[in-house]
């Protein structure tokens, strides 16, 4: 039977490559994890969303899967994670797997089954097409790009056929068209539902379904290709099969990666009448400092963007379906170096005031592993530094195109990756304590000496326990689980506000997002709320208005 437990959870994101190194090898591990449960549940999370474990490669760190059904040995073994997912249980954490099934490993049997022989069964299990001949040149099939620069198909050998990957050349694409691609698909998350896990997050899940046949993409978008392999035509009829034959049949809860869905689809997804996903993640709000989402683009910060992008979704949803929040994953930058914030005099409030404004909005909060002590990005100071295929990728791309190196770094650094992958900074201690000494697969922030969660937890202002008390005061009050939210005041460039309701208790969200005091008048009914919560001491009043602080928020009760 399903019930709704999503709707009360917090869940809180670990990359295990990075969060800590118990056998000091360089890796993180499953041992690490566990000896980190408790200060993870103390929080006030519920659950954990662990970035892929499995058995891989790491061209792509994990996303790239050669066996669905085993634990990487840097991770440790089946055992480790059924120990895990035992003391995740004790602590009432539930455990969400990653399942990047929109693509494999090149090294996982299938594709090296599919390759071995032109009779085999398993070369149906891919997206296999002969190239084109152009003036004696053989061409791909089609012009379709992949997501992390360049074609998206791979020649095979020396053949006049190419297989298809949307994203780094080891990840093959699955053709999901294939029942028994499906089938092996639901098999897998049977295989890990029965071991009892309670959800899943499907990787880039709006591409399984492509547009037969392919052709070349004519239609002038940037990413060649993605009118054919974004919100395929099949897209709604496959997630409810998974629904119907594996999803559904357990308590579990599923969230979508999606990429730039359509509106549309996206509300379709999540319409919990529809039996596809419980929720997805809609980044467009993140989109507000960057051009069309790519990462390394930067613009300047768009308040408004962000705001339609942040509220939109809590309108679509609310009643439909259910939303997630989310300011950082495994693929962004660190939230406090973005939205044009002054991370260097302002990384406390601007940790807690994005936090407040994010959380307490409808739909189940994402924490990423460091957000919660206001982690900042990593002063890398070349590319060498970084472990990213995709970082390398965008700035060969760049100086392709004559870009001066500087130039090109200056764009990754902005976006890159990296800077969420880096160690998780326990402590000053040596590679801040993610372990003994041993060089980290990664390179460590030197910030760790002033951010860590040793120093964070013994702080006056410490962004652990101002998330503690945000978490507490959200899951105390029904209004920020259930109530609707009413976005206040759309046009103003400074300030983001709104209230959420339930069933007579009322609530009004505000927050200053820049670095220069912003008067606000409160709407009437709020004015004389109790303030719940508060990431500065006191309130400044002038009459009808407030007068906030750089990015401070504030929550009133009435
Ligand atoms: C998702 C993952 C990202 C990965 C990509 C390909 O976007 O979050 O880390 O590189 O899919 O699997």
């Amino acid at each position: 039977m399903k019930t709704d437990w999503y709707k009360n959870a917090v869940v809180y994101q670990i990359y295990p490559f990075s969060f800590l190194d118990s056998n000091n090898d360089g890796w993180g591990d499953i041992e690490g994890i566990i000896s980190k449960l408790d200060y993870i549940r103390d929080l006030g999370v519920t659950a954990i969303w662990f970035s892929p474990l499995y058995k891989s490669p790491d061209y792509d760190y994990g996303y790239d899967i050669s066996d669905y059904r085993d634990i990487d040995e840097k991770f440790g073994t089946m055992k480790d994670f059924d120990r895990l997912l035992e003391e995740c249980h004790k602590r009432d954490l539930k455990v969400i797997m990653d399942m990047v099934i929109n693509h494999t490993s090149t090294e996982h049997p299938w594709f090296k089954e599919a390759l071995s022989s032109k009779d085999s069964p398993y070369r149906d299990y891919y997206l296999i097409r002969k190239g084109k001949t152009v003036n004696d040149k053989l061409l791909p099939p089609t012009n379709w790009q992949s997501s992390f620069t360049g074609s998206a198909w791979e020649r095979i050998g020396d053949t006049d056929e190419f297989y298809l990957h949307l994203f780094c050349k080891e990840q093959a694409d699955l053709n999901w068209e294939n029942p028994k691609v499906r089938e092996e698909v639901i098999d897998i998350l049977n295989f890990w539902l029965k071991k009892g896990v309670d959800g899943f997050r499907f990787d880039v899940f709006n591409m399984f379904s492509k547009v037969h046949p392919f052709e070349d993409d004519l239609s002038g978008n940037f990413q060649k290709g993605t009118p054919f392999y974004v919100d395929g035509p099949r897209m709604h009829e496959f997630l409810k099969e998974l629904n119907e034959k594996a999803l559904g049949l357990y308590d579990s809860y599923t969230v979508g990666e999606s990429y730039r869905p359509s509106e549309e689809d996206a509300y379709n997804y999540v319409r919990k009448e529809n039996k596809e996903l419980d929720t997805i993640f809609n980044f467009a709000h993140l989109e507000s400092d960057n051009i069309a989402g790519m990462k390394f683009f930067w613009k300047p910060f768009d308040l408004l963007q962000f705001k339609k992008g942040f509220f939109g979704p809590q309108k679509t949803y609310f009643k439909e379906g259910w939303n997630t929040l989310v300011l950082e994953n495994h693929d962004c930058p660190r939230c406090v170096n973005r939205f044009s914030i002054d991370t260097k005099h302002y990384r406390y409030e601007a940790a807690t005031f994005l936090a407040t404004v994010t959380f307490l909005g409808f739909g189940t909060p994402y924490i990423y592993m460091g957000q919660e002590i206001g982690m900042i990005n990593a002063p890398f100071r070349n590319i060498d530094e970084m472990k990213d295929p995709v970082s390398h990728f965008i700035f060969d791309l760049m100086k392709s195109y004559h870009m001066p190196k500087k130039l090109a770094f200056s764009f990754i650094k902005y976006g890159a990756r990296d800077h969420a992958r880096v160690p998780m900074q326990w402590d000053d201690s040596v590679n801040a304590g993610f372990n003994k000494g041993h060089e980290p697969w990664q390179c460590m922030n030197p910030a760790y000496k002033q951010i860590n969660v040793k120093k964070d937890l013994e702080s006056e202002r410490s962004v652990y326990r101002y998330y503690q008390k945000l978490l507490k005061t959200r899951k105390e009050n029904d209004a920020f689980i259930y109530g609707e939210t009413k976005e206040y005041d759309h046009e103003n460039r400074r300030i983001i506000a709104y209230s959420r309701e339930y069933e007579g208790s009322r609530y009004f969200v505000v927050g200053n997002f820049s670095k220069k005091e912003t008067g606000y008048e409160v709407p009437e009914e709020f004015r004389n709320g109790e303030i719940v919560l508060n990431n500065y001491d006191g309130l400044k009043k002038e009459g009808n208005k407030v007068v906030l602080h750089p990015y401070q928020s504030v929550v009133l009760k009435v």
